[in-house]
C-alpha cells in the first residue's frame, strides 16, 4: 500500500473510494453537501468510529464515497485523525476498488501525516506463509491519497520511520517460533546495520565468561543458542554522550520448560519476545529518523525448552550481579533472561535510565486487562514521561506500585531470592524481582503481556495478532523529552 499527498482539488482516481470526515452534529458542506439524502436515510451521525458507505453517489465523481464519524469537532486529536483515516482504509480494504482519497481540506502538516500513519498502520498483514488465499479475500487498495493544503512531506518522514519500526516488530511477532529463534531474531536486528545502527552478538561463550548463569539457565534445555543482541545508535552531537537504553525479553517460544505449561493457549507463548521485538522496532524506528540520542537496545533471547538437559525447579542459579537465584518454576523465565540482561546493561552502558519490556506475566492481563500494558518505576519522572508518551500515542499504560513490604516474598530459604513469589500480586513481585537488579540507575519496567497481541481488535489501527506496542510510545518519550 502507497501513501501520496495530493492537493485539496485533486480528483480520486478511477476505482477509488473518496472519503469525508465528519464530525458529529455538524451538517455536511462542501463537496459532501449533497449528500445529506443519505446522511438522512441512515444512523450516521458523525460519532467517532462510525463509517457511512455510499456506492455510486449521485453528482459525485468518486465510484463510492465514505463518511467517516470522528466525534465533536472540538475534541478532535490526533490519535482520532489516525483512526478515523484507519477506518476508511479498513471499509474499502478489500472492496475491490485499487484506490482511496481523504480529504482533509483544513489540515495541519501533522494532522496529514497522522492520518498516513493511521492507514499505514491499519493496513499491517502478515501473510508470507499462505499460499492460497482467495483473490477476494485480499486487500485490493493499492493507494492511499491524503489530500491536503498543507505540506506534509517532513512530518510524514518521520512518521514513516516509526511506522517501520513498528512493522518490524509486527514481523518479529508474527513468525512462528521455528523461524524465529534466538539466533535468527539476532541475524534479522544485525541487518538493521544499513540503517547505520550498530549491532554486536554475543553467544552462550561470551555470556558464560561474564557469568550470566540467571539467563543461560532458562534457554540450557534449547537446542537453540541463547543470544544477547546489543543494538546501539549513536545520534547526539557528542557521540560520547551518556546513553539512555532499552531491555526487552525475547523468549522467542516459552513452553514454560519443566514446569510446563497447559496445551490450550501454548502457541500465543511465540510472541513471549514481544519486548524483545519493541525494542528491536523502537531502535529501527530511532535510526530510521536520525533521532538525535545516543540509545541502547539490549534484547535477551532465548527458548525456554523442557528437555533432559532443561533447569530444574530447586535449582540454584548465580547471575551476573553475583546475586543467587533459587528456581521455584521455570515459567517465572522472563525475569531470570532480564536479571542478566539489565544487569550487564548498567554495568557496561551506564545509562541515563533504562526501560525494560517484557511479556512477563499473566497476572497482569488479570489486573489491567487486554488494553493497558503494566508501569512499574522507581522514578516518578521517568514514569511522568512514560505516562505523557502514552497519552499523545495511544498506547495506553498505568502505573503499578512497588511497594517494599511485598519484597520479602521473594526470599528464599537457601538462595538470595526465588524466582516466584506466590500467586497475589503476581506481576508486583515479578517487577521486584527485576528490581533486585537495578543498582541506583532510574528504572522502568513495561509489562506488556496484556498488549503485545490484540485478538479480537477493535483498534482501527491495529490490525488482529502483533500490536507493536511500546514503540510508539517509547519513541514519543524520547523525542520529547531525551533528544538534544
Ligand atoms: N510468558 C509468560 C507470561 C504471559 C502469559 C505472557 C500470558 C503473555 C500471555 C511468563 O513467562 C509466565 O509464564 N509467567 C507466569 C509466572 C508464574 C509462573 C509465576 C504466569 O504469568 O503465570
Ligand atoms: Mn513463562
Ligand atoms: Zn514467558
Amino acid at each position: 500500500m502507497k501513501i501520496e499527498f495530493v492537493s485539496p482539488s485533486a480528483a480520486p482516481p478511477a476505482k477509488a473510494a473518496l472519503a469525508f470526515i465528519v464530525f458529529e452534529k455538524e451538517a455536511l458542506s462542501g463537496d459532501a453537501a449533497s449528500l445529506s439524502g443519505a446522511v438522512e436515510a441512515s444512523r450516521f451521525t458523525g460519532g467517532k468510529g462510525q463509517v457511512l458507505d455510499i456506492v455510486a453517489p449521485a453528482g459525485i465523481a468518486a465510484a463510492r464515497v465514505l463518511l467517516v464519524g470522528a466525534g465533536p469537532k472540538d475534541k478532535l486529536d490526533l490519535i482520532g485523525v489516525e483512526h478515523a483515516a484507519a477506518s476508511a482504509y479498513a471499509a474499502v480494504k478489500t472492496s475491490g476498488l485499487t484506490g482511496l482519497l481523504i480529504r482533509l481540506d483544513g489540515a495541519t502538516a501533522e494532522q496529514a501525516a497522522r492520518a498516513a500513519l493511521g492507514v499505514t498502520l491499519a493496513s499491517y498483514r502478515f501473510d508470507i506463509y499462505r499460499t492460497k488465499e482467495k483473490p477476494e479475500k485480499k486487500p485490493s487498495v493499492e493507494t492511499v491519497q491524503i489530500a491536503t493544503a498543507a505540506d506534509a512531506k517532513a512530518e510524514w518522514a518521520r512518521q514513516a520511520a516509526i511506522a517501520e519500526g513498528v512493522k518490524f516488530t509486527r514481523d518479529l511477532v508474527s513468525e512462528p517460533p521455528n523461524v524465529l529463534f534466538p539466533a535468527e531474531f539476532a541475524r534479522r536486528v544485525k541487518e538493521k546495520e544499513s540503517l547505520g545502527l550498530q549491532v554486536e552478538i554475543l553467544g552462550e561463550k561470551e555470556m558464560e565468561k561474564l557469568g550470566m548463569g540467571s539467563l543461560l539457565g532458562v534457554g540450557q534445555g534449547s537446542v537453540r543458542e541463547s543470544q544477547i543482541a546489543v543494538i546501539r545508535w549513536n545520534g547526539a552531537a557528542d557521540k560520547d554522550a551518556q546513553p539512555i537504553a532499552f531491555v526487552g525479553k525475547g523468549v522467542c517460544f516459552d513452553t514454560g520448560g519443566i514446569s510446563l505449561k497447559p496445551p490450550e493457549g501454548m502457541e500465543d507463548m511465540k510472541w513471549d519476545m514481544g519486548g524483545a521485538g519493541a525494542v528491536a522496532g523502537l531502535m529501527v524506528a530511532l535510526a530510521g529518523r536520525k533521532a538525535r540520542v545516543n540509545a541502547v537496545g539490549i534484547l535477551g533471547l532465548v527458548e525456554n525448552m523442557p528437555d533432559g538437559a532443561a533447569q530444574r525447579p530447586g535449582d540454584v542459579v548465580t547471575s551476573m550481579s553475583g546475586q543467587t537465584i533459587e528456581i521455584i518454576n521455570t515459567d517465572a523465565e522472563g525475569r531470570l533472561v532480564l536479571a542478566d540482561a539489565v544487569w550487564y546493561c548498567q554495568e557496561r552502558f551506564k545509562p541515563k535510565f533504562i526501560v525494560d519490556l517484557a511479556t512477563l506475566t499473566g497476572a497482569i492481563i488479570i489486573s489491567l486487562g487486554n488494553d493497558y500494558a503494566g508501569l512499574f518505576s522507581n522514578n516518578d519522572e521517568l514514569s511522568a514521561n512514560l505516562l505523557a508518551a502514552s497519552d499523545s500515542t495511544g498506547e495506553p499504560l498505568w502505573r503499578m506500585p512497588l511497594p517494599a513490604a511485598y519484597d520479602k516474598n521473594i526470599d528464599s530459604m537457601i538462595a538470595d531470592m526465588k524466582n516466584t513469589g506466590g500467586r497475589p500480586g503476581g506481576s508486583i513481585t515479578a517487577a521486584l524481582f527485576i528490581q533486585r537488579f537495578v543498582n541506583g540507575v532510574p528504572w522502568a519496567h513495561l509489562d506488556i503481556a496484556s498488549t503485545a497481541w490484540k485478538k479480537p481488535s477493535s483498534v482501527p489501527t491495529l490490525p488482529e495478532g502483533a500490536t507493536g506496542y511500546g514503540v510508539r510510545l517509547l519513541d514519543q518519550m524520547v523525542a520529547d523529552k531525551y533528544e538534544g
